[in-house]
């Protein structure tokens, strides 16, 4: 639990995820992986968690299921304080818009051919946000500025293809926000950026954050880039949660064996 006090924004209750195991092969034992094996976290209003693990540790499968794509086969996952398998309709509509994610490949995640305006007014349209053309096209603007980008003629009409890496991380948290979330979910957002360009992107997550009052859960491979961002952290190794805490404390005196591994592995970037 943090420390903020309040009703968590989202909470994980017993989390428990499995799948048909891949490749199965005659003799390869019972047929099911255990991605995440009874997780249970919670997110206060504006903080920033990140979830650590080496790969196959179940992070990702942790953020789909906090983002509400997937459904945990045991447990619970509550927005605001209401269990999403009880929502309905628009109630459940409007808590899946409110925890939005963000993913490593942002050239898979946008339509190639779509135009940079359309991809961040989509959202804007779809859940009738903002009425109107030119309100619309205001609203763009400002989200486009809000990630470091100027909503110019000729960025607006450019496909994800003409931009570069950061750039298009930049469009894929601009239609991120242009839901109106509460929390950003954000698995590996600057793995596969330069250095250099992480950092940028980091410190832009810290200024949303502040901006739009945020939460974000920040799900990274590297230690070094959690204690960037991140207030609190939970380690993941197989399924479970570890470690938790604040990330300072975890660093200078980690318990489990894996947080020492991943300390170790740390990037020292930035
Ligand atoms: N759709 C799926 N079908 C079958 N198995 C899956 C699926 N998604 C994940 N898994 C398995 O669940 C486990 C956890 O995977 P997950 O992708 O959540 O880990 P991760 O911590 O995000 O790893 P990485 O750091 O490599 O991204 C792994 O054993 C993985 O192979
Ligand atoms: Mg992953």
């Amino acid at each position: 639990m943090g420390e903020r006090g309040g009703m968590p924004v989202l909470e994980a209750r017993g989390v428990v995820r499995r799948y048909p195991r891949r490749g199965l092969t005659i003799g390869d034992g019972p047929g099911s992986v255990v991605a995440v094996n009874g997780v249970s976290l919670a997110l206060a209003d504006g903080e920033v968690l990140g979830i650590i693990g080496r790969s196959g540790a179940g992070k990702s499968t942790l953020g789909r299921i906090l983002a509400g794509l997937e459904r945990p086969d045991e447990g619970e996952v509550l927005f605001a304080g209401e269990r999403l398998s009880a929502l309905r309709g628009e109630a459940y509509r409007r808590a899946r818009r409110r925890v939005q994610i963000v993913f490593q490949d942002p050239a898979a995640a946008l339509n190639p051919r779509h135009s940079i305006e359309r991809i961040v007014a989509e959202p804007i349209v779809v859940n009738g946000l903002v009425r109107g053309r030119e309100a619309r096209g205001e609203r763009v603007a400002e989200l486009l500025a809000a990630v470091g980008l100027q909503a110019t003629t000729g960025l607006l009409g450019r496909r994800p293809g003409e931009l570069s890496g950061g750039e298009r991380q930049r469009v894929a948290i601009a239609r991120a926000l242009a839901c109106e979330p509460r929390v950003l979910v954000l698995d590996e957002p600057v793995s596969l950026l330069d250095v250099s360009v992480q950092g940028r992107l980091l410190n832009l997550l810290l200024d949303l954050r502040a901006c739009f009052s945020l939460a974000m859960v920040l799900i990274t491979h590297d230690l070094a880039v959690a204690a960037r961002v991140a207030e609190r952290i939970v380690v993941m190794h197989a399924g479970r949660t570890v470690e938790e805490g604040r990330v300072a404390e975890v660093m200078r005196a980690p318990r489990s064996p894996y947080t020492l591994e991943l300390l170790e592995a740390a990037s020292l970037a930035g």
